[in-house]
């Protein structure tokens, strides 16, 4: 079963992003992609590890991306 995230939770740490501001940008800005969160959020614009698990090394990982997110919504 997935895990559930506070609205609270930051999926972008660089920026400090929150998912209930992704869910926002998704749900009321129409955003359907990387590009979209970026330009509405500056979520996945520096780092980038939390776009997706490809710079997860060992035990560091992010908890949630914003593949994954995006990927919930575009089903
Ligand atoms: S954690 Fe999102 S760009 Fe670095």
């Amino acid at each position: 079963m997935a895990k559930s995230f506070p609205h609270s939770f930051e999926v972008c740490n660089c920026h400090k992003v929150t998912l209930g501001e992704i869910v926002y940008v998704v749900k009321e800005k129409g955003a359907k992609s990387l590009d979209d969160l970026a330009k509405l959020t500056d979520a996945g614009t520096c780092c980038k590890c939390c776009v997706d698990a490809s710079c997860d090394i060992g035990e560091e990982k992010m908890q949630l991306y914003l593949t994954q997110i995006l990927n919930k919504f575009n089903k």
